[in-house]
């Protein structure tokens, strides 16, 4: 067995930390105003510039530092196993859509790479999708078919660079991967150089929908603005309900150096074994080996022994590897597959949304630039049906998960209402756990020096329970995803309202 791995934080973060931002201070009036600057929200408030509008990016944290400093960073249109699902439930042309959108999206980064000159380590590799058990290969065999049906350079092999054999697996030649934050740094600053606005710790606490619209922040400044792009990975202000049609998947990362020689030298990913994901980087005279998975639904079992599976399979396949970073992020699955990206609501005229890129958001947030773009300027784009999060002729393929999903939430909101909480003397410094008390349920944690920290375990977002995630130390909620620190901040939405302090 490997050392445990120590959650050191994300190797994107801490190799490219990136200038600071200024807070919004003064009332502001744009053409448009985009909330979030994750990939979608970056990606979507540069194109917004190049074609001419005067756009804000207000950020409740810093530049790149959600989701998006956290992620693999595969730039690529193979998204595990979708072509074949979308030829059965949106007909090859929407397998062919999909296909072009994410291809086009992938070329226009690539573009911007070489006309901005970014250092972001953007190199071209092949995609595939691999399974070591026989069992699997009819599908990758159909995955395959569908992907070269829709357009895509895919192929069925049996022989991959991975330090193990495989029973199949689906290639997509041509590529990429990059560091995210490094490229989006670079697009932020050509976006203020281009006359647009960037504000970070600048949390939008309130959107009012009109011509022009107007966003209140928690700094007291106001932003007025022809139109509003809600990119705030789980949609804020969320009009439609879009919560209940995207269940969050939370994903390991463990880290480290490895010989050049042992590069595997493409882009995987599997289905087994709870999710398995790798890439490698450059790492000075060796290669930063990436390795993702055991996927879990936030606030649910034991994170720690689930770093040390990773830690474990990383060291068992690439036995030079020594392990440096580990840390962990969440991305939201929509129920029928297809990101939303377009009107936030039915009745939404200046109010637009994407959401929902199920683990690919990469070439997902960038295709969303493009396409919230198009709808802004009102150019024409032949996949924003596709992506209309308005889509109803989906619902009854989405019903089986919506309702396993639903099921799921009620089993959280009723269940860990009935299980018997530990006593609170027996929680050992640095964990947290949820006991009852006269008052209601309390989310009580013990830091480092032995006190005790109380909150309410009710989520802000719905009430479902909290639950503590030890290797990270956090409250996570398992109906949604919201996540808060230790006192109760917010850390990851759907919730918007910080956990309420209680005395103990
Ligand atoms: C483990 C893992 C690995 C992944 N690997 C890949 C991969 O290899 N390739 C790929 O294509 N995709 C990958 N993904 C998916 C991809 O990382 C995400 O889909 C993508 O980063 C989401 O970007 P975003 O802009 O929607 O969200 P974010 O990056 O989270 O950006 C949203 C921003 O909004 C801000 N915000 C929230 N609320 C407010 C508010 N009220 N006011 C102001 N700002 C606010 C947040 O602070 C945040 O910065 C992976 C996902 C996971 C979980
Ligand atoms: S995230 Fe919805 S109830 Fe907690």
């Amino acid at each position: 067995m490997t050392e445990h791995p120590h959650v050191s934080g994300s190797y994107w973060l801490q190799t490219a930390p990136g200038p600071d931002r200024t807070v919004l201070e003064n009332d502001l009036r744009v053409d448009v105003a985009v909330i979030g600057a994750g990939v979608a929200g970056l990606s979507t408030a540069w194109e917004l510039a190049r074609a001419g509008r005067e756009v804000a990016v207000l950020e409740a944290d810093r530049v790149a530092a959600g989701v998006t400093g956290h992620t693999t960073a595969k730039v690529t249109v193979l998204h595990t196993l979708i072509y074949d699902k979308l030829r059965r439930t949106r007909g090859p042309e929407g397998a062919r859509l999909y296909a072009r959108s994410q291809t086009e999206a992938i070329e226009r980064a690539a573009g911007v790479v070489a006309e901005l000159g970014v250092d972001c380590n953007w190199e071209e590799r092949s995609a595939y999708t691999y399974a070591r058990e026989a069992g699997h290969v009819a599908e990758l065999r159909a995955e395959a078919d569908a992907a070269r049906e829709a357009g895509l350079p895919a192929s069925f092999v049996t022989e991959t660079g991975l330090p193990f054999p495989v029973a199949g697996a689906v290639r997509v030649t041509g590529q990429a991967q990059f560091h995210p934050r490094k490229y989006l740094l670079a697009l932020a600053d050509d976006l203020l150089a281009h006359g647009g606005h960037i504000h970070e710790h600048t949390t939008v606490i309130g959107l009012e929908e009109g011509e022009p619209c107007r966003l209140t922040t928690d700094t007291g400044a106001t932003v007025t603005a022809g139109d509003v792009v809600v990119a705030t990975h789980y949609p804020v202000f969320d009009r439609a309900l879009l919560f209940t049609r995207l269940s969050p998947r939370r994903e390991l990362v463990v880290a480290g150096t490895i010989d050049a020689g042992r590069d595997p030298d493409g882009m995987y990913i599997t289905p087994e074994e709870g999710t398995r994901s790798v890439r490698t980087a450059p790492h000075g005279e060796q290669r930063l080996l990436i390795v993702t998975g055991e996927h879990f639904t936030p606030g649910t079992g034991d994170t720690r022994s689930r770093f040390q599976h990773l830690a474990d399979w990383a060291a068992e396949h690439f036995p030079d590897v020594t392990l440096t970073h580990a840390w962990a992020t969440q991305d939201n699955d929509p129920t029928d597959t297809v990101p939303l990206v377009g009107p936030l609501h039915p009745g939404a005229h200046h109010a637009y949304v994407a959401t929902g890129f199920g683990g690919w958001g990469m070439s997902g947030g960038m295709m969303a630039g493009r396409l919230l773009t198009a709808l802004i300027t009102g150019e024409e784009c032949a996949w924003s049906e596709l992506y209309d999060p308005r889509r109803l002729r989906s619902t009854v393929r989405e019903a089986p998960s919506f309702l396993k999903h639903q099921a799921q939430v009620a089993r959280h909101f009723v269940g860990d209402r009935l299980r018997p909480p530990p006593p609170v003397e027996a929680l050992p410094p640095g964990e947290g756990a949820v006991v009852r008390t006269g008052g209601g349920r309390l989310a009580v944690y013990r830091d480092e020096g032995g006190h005790l920290h109380a909150l309410s375990a009710r989520c802000t977002h719905m009430g479902c329970l909290v639950s503590f995630n030890a290797a990270e130390r956090a409250w996570e909620c398992p109906c949604h995803g919201s996540r808060f620190d230790t006192d109760g901040k917010v850390v990851q939405g759907p919730a918007t309202r910080a956990l309420e302090q209680r005395e103990i």
